[in-house]
Formats: structure tokens, C-alpha cells, sequence
């Protein structure tokens, strides 16, 4: 059995998930993988707590409950940042935090001193995979370190693991998705009759859409995707400013019963795509046959069209779980992964 020591920054609704799956499937885990795997290390924006022989998820989930996991018995009020990687002394980074476009902090930073402290990385978050990519990667190789982000794609999508594992040997010049589940919903309550306005509501009502739906709706959030996508799977070196993006905001409810009429649906579709050496990428509604395996996903399903040459077209579709248990899931599969990997786990 090996232990595996892993410091998570962002004990929201990602970080508490995958403390909640260690304490309720931490036994069979080691059953399974012939892994241990240690949280030694967890922070938020109160402080952190540090145990260098594993954190009990249940008592940072209960800390949790009074605003930080720095009311942990083994919490620290303020402490953070590097201070916080230095004493968690652990093998790998699961970062977990909130994050943005604009400066892609506290991950990058968080990313920044896990790699100087020849960590392996599993990222949840997307700002410093696409503000830094090319910076991350070449760091990450350079120090021999390895670097899963499966959740930043529309997790559970397995799209980053189809193309890496399961379509080896083949060469992929196209993948459509819909990656944005919240966007979906709205369209898919739309397609109903609701009008935009109903439809961000009802989505609010189910726990999808942000009080601010901005990310989703405008299309942002599948732009981020589709560059991690492009740059990780196509080769490109892609940037939110080089994809074409149109959110649902314009899309009306006459445009949706006309699609409909038409056996069609609007879908908010990313698209990457390789010509040559030139990779693009874009978010756009378009419509789609209601057969056709992006055109059937309702509510907030999401899925993924990989075009693979010579092979054809391989699809993945996917309807969330509860919560973000979805993602917490994903992260911890790419842990396993990080494990089977490094020859840690049997
Ligand atoms: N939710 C999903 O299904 C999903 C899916 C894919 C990707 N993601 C990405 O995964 C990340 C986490 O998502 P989430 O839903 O768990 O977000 P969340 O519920 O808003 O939680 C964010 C966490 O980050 C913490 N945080 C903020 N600044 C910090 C800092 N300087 N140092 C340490 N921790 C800090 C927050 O602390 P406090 O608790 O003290 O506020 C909070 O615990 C985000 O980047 C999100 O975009 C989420």
C-alpha cells in the first residue's frame, strides 16, 4: 500500500466533494488502487489545516460548516499561499479554487510554488491553464512533473482521456462539444416555450446557473474549454482571445420553435478544429438534427463529437450528478490516474 500525500487549495463545492468521496469510498479506494490517499493539506480563504499523517475529511467538512477548515483541530487561521505548500509537504496539488480570466489567481500562484516544490498537479480550475498554458507546460516538463486537468472540460466528459488513451494512433482534426450544461438547460427550456429570461431562472431554480450567469451564457466558459481542448489535444496555442465566441443571449424563443418545426434544436456548440497547422476554435448556437448526438442532449447534459482519422467519429454524453460531485470525481480520477501513472497504485 502507498501513501500518497495531496495539499488542496478550495474547500467549496469541488473540494468538499472529494472530501466527502474520501471519507465515504476512502476504504475501497485502497481496496482497489492499492493507494492511501492523504489530504496532509487543505486551504480556503480563512486559513488551512496540516496533518502530515492524513486530515479526517469529516472533521474538515464539520470546520466547514463554521466558515473555514481553519476551525479544524488541526486549523491555522491565515495561513496560505506558499507557507501553506511548505508545511503541507505533499506529493501532489489538487487545485481547487475560485478562479478568473484576468489573472488566473490564487491557482497560479498555488501551481507556481507546487511545481518549485516538484509537485505533481491535478487541476480543477481553468484560469491558469488558459492564461499560461504554454508557461505551465513547458515548467511542468522541464521538471519532469505531470499535470492532469480532465475536470476543466466539462467534467464528467472523459474528452481529454478518449483522445490521450483511447484514440492512440489515431489523428484527431475536429471535436464539437457542448460543454457548457448550463447553457444547455437554458436552451433546452427555451426549446419548451420559456423565454431567455424564464429559462436563466429556471436554471438558477435547479442549481445550475450562478446568480451572475455571465460565464455561461455569453459563452465564455465554453471558450476557456475549447482552448485547454485546443492546446492540449489539437497542439494549438490558443488563447481566450483567439476564439470566435457568441453566447445564447441573442437566441429567441421564435428562433428555437422555428429550428424545432424543422427537426433541428439550437445548441450552444464549441468547435475546435485543425487545418494544416492552424488550430481555431469557436462558440456559437447553431442548430443541430434532433438525432444528430449533440442535437439529442437535453436539460443539462453535455457531450463531445471527436472526428478521428481514419477511425470516424467517436462520441462521449454525459448528465450531471448532484452538486459538483461530477467534478469532485473527476478530480480523483485523474488522481488515479497520476497514481497508475507513477507507478504508485498496483
Ligand atoms: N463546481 C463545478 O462543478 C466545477 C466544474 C469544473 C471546474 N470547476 C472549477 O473548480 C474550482 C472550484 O469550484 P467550486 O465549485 O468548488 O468553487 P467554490 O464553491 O466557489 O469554491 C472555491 C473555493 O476556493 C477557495 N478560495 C478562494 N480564494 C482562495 C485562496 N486565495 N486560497 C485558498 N482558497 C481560496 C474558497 O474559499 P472559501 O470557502 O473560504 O470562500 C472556496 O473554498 C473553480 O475554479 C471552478 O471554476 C468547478
Amino acid at each position: 500500500m502507498t501513501d500518497v500525500r495531496i495539499a488542496m487549495t478550495g474547500f467549496g463545492n469541488v473540494g468538499q466533494g472529494v472530501a466527502e468521496l474520501l471519507r465515504d469510498y476512502g476504504e475501497e479506494y485502497r481496496r482497489r488502487y492499492g493507494v492511501r490517499l492523504l489530504l496532509t493539506g487543505v486551504a480556503d480563504r480563512g486559513g488551512a489545516a496540516i496533518d502530515s499523517t492524513g486530515l479526517d475529511p469529516q472533521s474538515l467538512l464539520s470546520a466547514k460548516r463554521h466558515g473555514t477548515v481553519a476551525e479544524a483541530p488541526v486549523g491555522e487561521r491565515d495561513l496560505r499561499g506558499d507557507a501553506f505548500l511548505e508545511r503541507a509537504r505533499a506529493q501532489v496539488l489538487v487545485e481547487a479554487a475560485s478562479t478568473n480570466f484576468q489573472d488566473a489567481e490564487p491557482g497560479w500562484g498555488y501551481i507556481q510554488g507546487a511545481m518549485h516544490r516538484n509537485m505533481d498537479l491535478v487541476i480543477a480550475s481553468k484560469g491558469a491553464l488558459v492564461l499560461h498554458w504554454s508557461d505551465l507546460m513547458a515548467s511542468a516538463r522541464q521538471a519532469g512533473l505531470r499535470v492532469y486537468f480532465s475536470g476543466t472540460v466539462g467534467s464528467p466528459l472523459p474528452t481529454l482521456e478518449l483522445a490521450d488513451r483511447v484514440l492512440l494512433g489515431t489523428r484527431i482534426d475536429r471535436i464539437e462539444g457542448i460543454v457548457n450544461g448550463t447553457a444547455n438547460e437554458v436552451l433546452a427550456a427555451m426549446a419548451e416555450g420559456a423565454s431567455y429570461e424564464e429559462g436563466v431562472q429556471r436554471a438558477q431554480e435547479s442549481g445550475m446557473a450562478e446568480t451572475d450567469p455571465t460565464l455561461d451564457v455569453d459563452g465564455w466558459d465554453a471558450a476557456a474549454k475549447a482552448v485547454i481542448i485546443g492546446n492540449a489535444l489539437l497542439g494549438g496555442n490558443l488563447t481566450l482571445s483567439d476564439v470566435r465566441r457568441e453566447g445564447i443571449r441573442g437566441v429567441t424563443v421564435q428562433q428555437m420553435l422555428e429550428a424545432r418545426s424543422r427537426g433541428q434544436a439550437i445548441k450552444l456548440i464549441a468547435t475546435i478544429e485543425r487545418e494544416k497547422s492552424t488550430v481555431t476554435a469557436r462558440v456559437a448556437p447553431e442548430s443541430r438534427p434532433l438525432a444528430d448526438p449533440l442535437g439529442s442532449l437535453r436539460g443539462s447534459e453535455m457531450g463531445v463529437v471527436i472526428h478521428a482519422h481514419p477511425l470516424g467519429v467517436m462520441t462521449a454524453s454525459a448528465r450531471g450528478g448532484e452538486r459538483a460531485i461530477p467534478t469532485s470525481l473527476t478530480v480523483l480520477r485523474d488522481v488515479f490516474n497520476l497514481c497508475r501513472d507513477r507507478g504508485w497504485s498496483s
